[in-house]
């Protein structure tokens, strides 16, 4: 992903640092097995790049859910990133709020992210921040716990003002499952904020990448 490899030079060129948050979910499998791959690997100065999780279940790190344990087999696994650089989102020996609590305090310490990576679900959520649920509302704390009915379960998240706030934001987004609601998305005029994904208006960069068949529905104005 030639944006990871610009966007994380440019960042320890002008701090020293690159902070990146990943996304979950099944998506960016692929995209962290290429950064994986020896060609591109040797490209990226692990040493200087701290890595973050932009949402996690709150799941032991090894369960088949877990977030971490997806990017721990696709990437961490195949690439010499220092450990201490890794940071999971989620401890089983604390609860969901106490640990969005330490992961506030984690993420407090810098101003804001290099890059975001982030998903979209087929009801327009992002992270895991879901329709109808308080966290959409958070304004204050830059990572919060929130019970997620539908999933009937705990989920610990970044929040709208860090995303807000990340200097590059990229939306990666695939399925032909996801097509219907991106073209809503596409086609609305923007002040009818329907789905929490609309919501992200980044004072950094913000790309879409869709796949094909998530595109299938948008105007071809716009792909
Ligand atoms: C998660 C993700 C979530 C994900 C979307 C899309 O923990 O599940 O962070 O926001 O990005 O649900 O998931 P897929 O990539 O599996 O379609």
């Amino acid at each position: 992903m030639a944006e990871w490899q610009k966007i994380s030079a440019h960042a320890i060129k002008a701090r020293g640092v690159f902070r990146v948050a990943l996304a979950g979910g099944s998506t960016p499998r692929s995209l962290y097995e290429h950064l994986a791959s020896p060609e591109i690997n040797k490209q990226i100065d692990w040493d200087h790049t701290q890595i973050y999780f932009g949402d996690e279940r709150c799941v032991p790190p090894d369960h088949a859910d877990s977030n971490y344990r997806m990017v721990n087999e696709t990437l961490f696994s195949n690439v010499s990133v220092p450990s201490d650089h890794i940071h999971p989102m989620f401890d089983p020996a604390f609860d969901a709020v106490e640990n969005a609590k330490r992961y506030n305090s984690l993420v407090s310490a810098f101003d804001a992210f290099d890059l975001i990576l982030l998903g979209m679900g087929e009801d327009g959520h992002t992270a895991s921040l879901f329709p109808g649920t308080f966290i959409l509302n958070e304004t204050r704390e830059k990572v919060a716990a929130q019970y997620v009915e539908k999933l009937s379960a705990w989920r610990i998240s970044i929040t709208f003002p860090v995303i807000n706030a990340a200097r590059h934001v990229i939306i990666l987004v695939a399925g032909e499952n996801k097509a219907k609601v991106l073209a809503e998305i596409a086609s609305n005029d923007g002040d009818k904020l329907s789905y929490p994904i609309q919501r992200i208006v980044p004072t950094g960069n913000l790309d879409w990448c869709l796949d094909r068949s998530a595109a299938k529905l948008l105007p071809e104005t716009i792909k």
